[in-house]
């Protein structure tokens, strides 16, 4: 893990053009077999934009990629979000269980997450999509958003306080299993 994230950081630390950064070692940690990652292949570009802005000045937080963040320009920044968006996206393919299905299906209509994130949570330009997303990504971003500790949108904040960890974590694994394509 050091060693991809150093190649990244001197990948990108020489000031070489846009297309001389490796996407692949940014796929290397986002990919839909590591569960705790977000899949970014495939996510609309102007939210891939601002996560990485966000990063950058710090107004999210996760240290490694902030600091990956940091090493980009503006103009890098934008080549890599639409070079992600217009990429398949690399749906995550889980089962879940009936019982949770119907329980998922219940807690994203209760919280109408379909008003912004499309009927088939597929999102659109600056609203990501969620369906198919890696399980314990969302549950963790989830939690970061209801504890405010993602705090880079807060109306998703105030949307998942009526939400306990338990609903979170079910909602998330239901969301994960939906197998939408464009
Ligand atoms: C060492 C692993 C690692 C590498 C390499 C890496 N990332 Fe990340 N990235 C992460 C993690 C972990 C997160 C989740 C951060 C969080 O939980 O807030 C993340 C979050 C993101 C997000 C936000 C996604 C979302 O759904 O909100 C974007 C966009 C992103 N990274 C882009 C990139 C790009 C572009 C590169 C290559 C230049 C890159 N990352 C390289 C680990 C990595
Ligand atoms: C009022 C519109 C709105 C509603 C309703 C809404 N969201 Fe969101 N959500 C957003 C926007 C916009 C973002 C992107 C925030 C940003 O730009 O930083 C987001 C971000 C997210 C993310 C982060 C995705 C990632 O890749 O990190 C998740 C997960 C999420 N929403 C899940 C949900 C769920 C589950 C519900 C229903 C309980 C919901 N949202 C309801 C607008 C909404």
């Amino acid at each position: 893990m050091k060693n991809i994230y150093a190649s990244v950081v001197i990948t990108l630390c020489f000031n070489l053009p846009v297309h001389a950064v490796d996407l692949t070692l940014c796929e290397s940690c986002h990919n839909s077999k590591q569960d705790v990652n977000p899949i970014i292949s495939g996510q609309h570009s102007k939210y891939i934009e601002k996560q990485l802005y966000d990063l950058k000045k710090d107004l999210r937080v996760h240290a490694q990629m902030q600091g990956i963040a940091k090493t980009l320009d503006d103009e890098q920044i934008k080549a890599i979000s639409k070079a992600f968006a217009s990429k398949k996206w690399a749906n995550v393919d889980r089962e879940s269980s009936q019982d949770v299905k119907d329980k998922g299906k219940r807690l994203v209509r209760v919280g109408n997450c379909t008003r912004c994130h499309g009927s088939e949570l597929e999102g659109t330009y600056n609203i990501p999509r969620l369906a198919g997303q890696n399980p314990e990504y969302l549950k963790t971003t989830l939690i970061q958003y209801k504890k405010k500790e993602r705090s880079n949108f807060p109306p998703m904040s105030s949307m998942l306080s009526r939400y306990s960890e338990e609903d979170i974590g079910i909602m998330s694994e239901y969301i994960a299993s939906l197998n939408y394509q464009e």
